[in-house]
C-alpha cells in the first residue's frame, strides 16, 4: 500500500516538525491539535521555518507555497480518517496515547498504518489499544525534526514485516536515515544517550567539573554539537527525568536512575530552555549563563 496522505496528531515541537517534513517530502498532510490556538501556534512555527529556508535559498517561495498548500491544520480527529498513515506525537502518557489510538482505530479503515513518536513508552502497549497491532510501529524522530537526520523505526513482535519495510522506506522518503530498532524501552538512541546525560549530571554533582567545563569537554574534546548539560536544557529536564524513570523501571539498572540533582531541578521548575532556566539561565537566550548549582 502506497502512502499518499499522512495524519499527524499533536502540533507541538515534535508534531509540527514531523508535519513539516512530511509536507516537504510531498505528502498531503493533516495535523491535528486539541484547539485552534495550538493549531495556529504549530502552523506559525512551520511557516517561520519554511520562511528561513527561503531566505537561505534552500527552497523557493513557490516551493514554500506548494509545501504550505499540502499542509492542513485541524481540531477534528475525523479529518484524519482517510489518511494512509497516522503519526502520533501527543503528550508522553500511556493512557492518553491508548485512548487516542482506540478512537482512531474506530475511525480509520483497517489498512491505515499507525505510528507513535514515543521516546520511552512501549510500542506494544500502545498498539494493543487497537485491533491492528500488526499495522503499528514506532517512528521516533529527533529534535529539531527538520534538522536531525535520523528516524528510529521500531517494530514489535506483532508488527507485520511488510508494514515495517514500508515504514523504513517512508522514513527514507522523508529524507531521514531510518534505523531499525526493536521495541525495547528507549530504543537505540535513548538507550545510549540517557545514561550519558545522567552521568554528566552525576559528574556535576560530584564536583568533577563546572557546568561550562563539562559541556566544553564533550563539545571540544569529542566533537558533539552541544555539551550534555546544554543538551539536557534543550531536550527538557522534565522530559529527561520522565524518560529516565521509565527506563529505570524497565531495566532496574543504576545507569538509568535519575540523579537527585535532576529530581530537585525538576521539582523547582528548572526544566531547561523552555522554562528560562535549567543548567543555564536563558534571560538572554543568545547568551545563556551557567546557573549557580
Ligand atoms: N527548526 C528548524 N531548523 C533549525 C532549528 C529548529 N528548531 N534549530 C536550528 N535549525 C537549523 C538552522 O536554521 C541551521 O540551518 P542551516 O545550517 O541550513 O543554516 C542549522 O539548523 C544549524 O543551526 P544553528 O547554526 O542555529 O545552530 P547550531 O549549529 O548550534 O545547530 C542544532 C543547532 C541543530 C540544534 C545542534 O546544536 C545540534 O545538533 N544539537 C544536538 C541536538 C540533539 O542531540 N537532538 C536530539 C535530542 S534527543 C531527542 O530529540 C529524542 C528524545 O527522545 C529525547
Amino acid at each position: 500500500m502506497a502512502i499518499h496522505k499522512v495524519g499527524v496528531v499533536g502540533c507541538g515541537l515534535m508534531g509540527s516538525g514531523i508535519a513539516q517534513v512530511c509536507a516537504m517530502a510531498g505528502f498531503t498532510t493533516v495535523v491535528r491539535e486539541v484547539n485552534q490556538d495550538l493549531v495556529d501556534k504549530g502552523l506559525k512555527g512551520i511557516e517561520k521555518n519554511l520562511g528561513r529556508l527561503v531566505e537561505k535559498g534552500t527552497i523557493t517561495e513557490a516551493a514554500k507555497n506548494e509545501i504550505r498548500g499540502r499542509l492542513k491544520g485541524t481540531t477534528t480527529l475525523e479529518d484524519l480518517k482517510d489518511c494512509d498513515l497516522i503519526v502520533e506525537a501527543i503528550i508522553e502518557q500511556l493512557p492518553a496515547k491508548r485512548e487516542l489510538f482506540a478512537a482512531l482505530d474506530g475511525l480509520c479503515p483497517a489498512a491505515t498504518i499507525f505510528a507513535s513518536n514515543t521516546s520511552s513508552l512501549t510500542i506494544t502497549e500502545i498498539a494493543t489499544a487497537t485491533k491492528r497491532p500488526q499495522r503499528f510501529v514506532g517512528l521516533h524522530f529527533f529534535n529539531p525534526v527538520p534538522v536531525m537526520k535520523l528516524v528510529e523505526v521500531v517494530k514489535t513482535i506483532a508488527t507485520d514485516p511488510a508494514v515495517y519495510e514500508e515504514m523504513v522506506a517512508f522514513g527514507a522518503k522523508l529524507g531521514k536515515t531510518p534505523v531499525r530498532a526493536n521495541d525495547s524501552t528507549g530504543f537505540i538512541v535513548n538507550r545510549l544517550l540517557v545514561p550519558y546525560l545522567l552521568d554528566a549530571i552525576r559528574a556535576l554533582e560530584e564536583g568533577v567539573g563546572s557546568i561550562e567545563d563539562i559541556d566544553n569537554s564533550m563539545k571540544l574534546g569529542c566533537g558533539h554539537p552541544m555539551g550534555p548539560l546544554t543538551l539536557l536544557d534543550f531536550v527538557g529536564l522534565d522530559t529527561t527525568y520522565y524518560i529516565a524513570n521509565i527506563m529505570f523501571d524497565e531495566f532496574r539498572e543504576r545507569r538509568f536512575a535519575p540523579p537527585p540533582l535532576l529530581k530537585r531541578m525538576v521539582l523547582a521548575g528548572w526544566n531547561g530552555r523552555k522554562a528560562g532556566r535549567g543548567f543555564y539561565n536563558y534571560a538572554d537566550p543568545q547568551k545563556p549563563t551557567p546557573m549557580k548549582i
